[in-house]
């Protein structure tokens, strides 16, 4: 199947090109493919927390390739750099609390540093960290697609109804996507009828990003408002909720894109299955539960407004933009080391201890 899934690789929202980072603007899209070139890691953190990059992958990707950049400024300004590349750690941190991606690969690219060999040049090994950061991320989504049709098939052989919610493809990792990647695999693989999606207030990655992606390859997509899940779940036969994650905890908890909670609470009621798909570095083993996790709320414009222009009453608005799902909604969390089903801390803990398959 690998061969196939790279062949239908098409989109790419993260380049890296002769010491510069190319970002596509997600938030441009569809209705433009714009392209930003940076130079500097204040713009890469400045386009993280602006959501010109989003989905936790391609967020960790964008802040390793950003901090090289910074080490190349802070090599040429002279002086104690190792000193000086600890604002840029600080600047990249601070863009985006939630997904976890983000610290996970700053932390990456620390403990490169710290592994230098006398003469060693630190700006090549930081640069090949953080290439490898992003092949590592393009092989993952290949083996969670694999992982994930299994599952599919195991339960059900025929063509199903598959709901999503948010972007969790091409533009939201460095490959083929977490969730929309299996759901990309399981239709090259004749497994399904339709994929719902969720328009997913208030930024829209459903209708905007998902549904592009989507059917950009010829895979039949059906748009639904977010509240309209009940109904879908009651009504259109859906076999399975397929969601990315921002962070696990290391009971098995989730925390992804607001609106995730609700449809695993709807999905127990329905009996609906739900996988959750994302790669070994969402799982946050530092945190025992989801309690702990930092929850992003977002400026109140983003609910009241549209375009700028003030729709709502003259009232607050609390926009937090991500919820965690308790793990005991949860009917699999698939990883590129392995599917956890009906996941607890005994069975994240014993993942976590396997080696990356690829
Ligand atoms: O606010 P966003 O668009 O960055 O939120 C993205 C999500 O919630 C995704 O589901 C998650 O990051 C997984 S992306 C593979």
């Amino acid at each position: 199947m690998r061969e196939r899934l790279l062949a239908a690789e098409k989109v790419k929202s993260i380049d890296w090109c002769e010491g510069r980072l190319r970002l596509l603007d997600q938030r441009k899209l569809p209705t433009q493919e714009l392209w930003h070139t940076y130079d500097s890691v204040a713009d890469v953190a400045g386009a993280i927390r602006d959501m010109v990059v989003r989905g936790a992958p391609a967020i960790g990707i964008s802040a390793a390739y950003g901090l090289v950049m910074g080490l190349r400024a802070r090599l040429a300004s002279g002086g104690d750099w190792r000193l000086a590349l600890e604002e840029d750690f600080q600047l990249l941190a601070e863009s985006r609390p939630t997904a976890v991606n983000l610290f996970w690969a700053l932390t990456q690219m620390r403990e490169r540093l710290e592994r230098l060999k006398p003469g060693e040049d630190p700006l090549v090994a930081l640069e090949a960290q953080a290439v490898s950061i992003h092949e590592s991320d393009r092989e993952a989504n290949l083996t969670m697609a694999q992982f994930g049709v299994e599952l599919i098939r195991k339960h059900q052989g025929n063509p199903q109804n598959l709901l999503t919610h948010c972007n969790t493809g091409a533009l939201a990792t460095g490959g083929f996507g977490t969730a929309l990647g299996v759901i990309r695999a399981a239709h090259l693989e004749g497994l399904v009828e339709c994929v719902y999606v969720d328009e997913t207030r208030p930024w829209l990655q459903g209708s905007r990003l998902t549904a592009w992606e989507l059917a950009g390859e010829g895979v039949p997509v059906c748009l639904n408002v977010d509240s309209a899940a009940a109904h879908l779940m009651k009504t259109r036969g859906i076999s399975w909720i397929i969601v990315g994650a921002d962070r696990i905890t290391a009971n098995g908890d989730v925390a992804n894109k607001i609106g995730t909670y609700s449809l695993a609470v709807l999905a127990m009621h329905h009996g609906v299955r739900f996988m959750v798909v994302a790669p070994s570095s969402t799982i946050d083993m530092e945190l025992e539960t989801g309690e702990e996790i930092p929850i992003e709320e977002r400026a109140g414009a983003e609910l009241l407004e549209v375009n700028g222009q003030r729709f709502a009453a003259d009232v607050e608005a609390f926009n937090p933009v991500f919820d965690v799902t308790p793990a005991d909604l949860i009917d699999a969390i698939v990883t590129e080391k392995g599917v956890v089903e009906r996941p607890n801390a005994a069975k994240m803990a014993a993942l976590m201890s396997r080696r990356r398959l690829h």
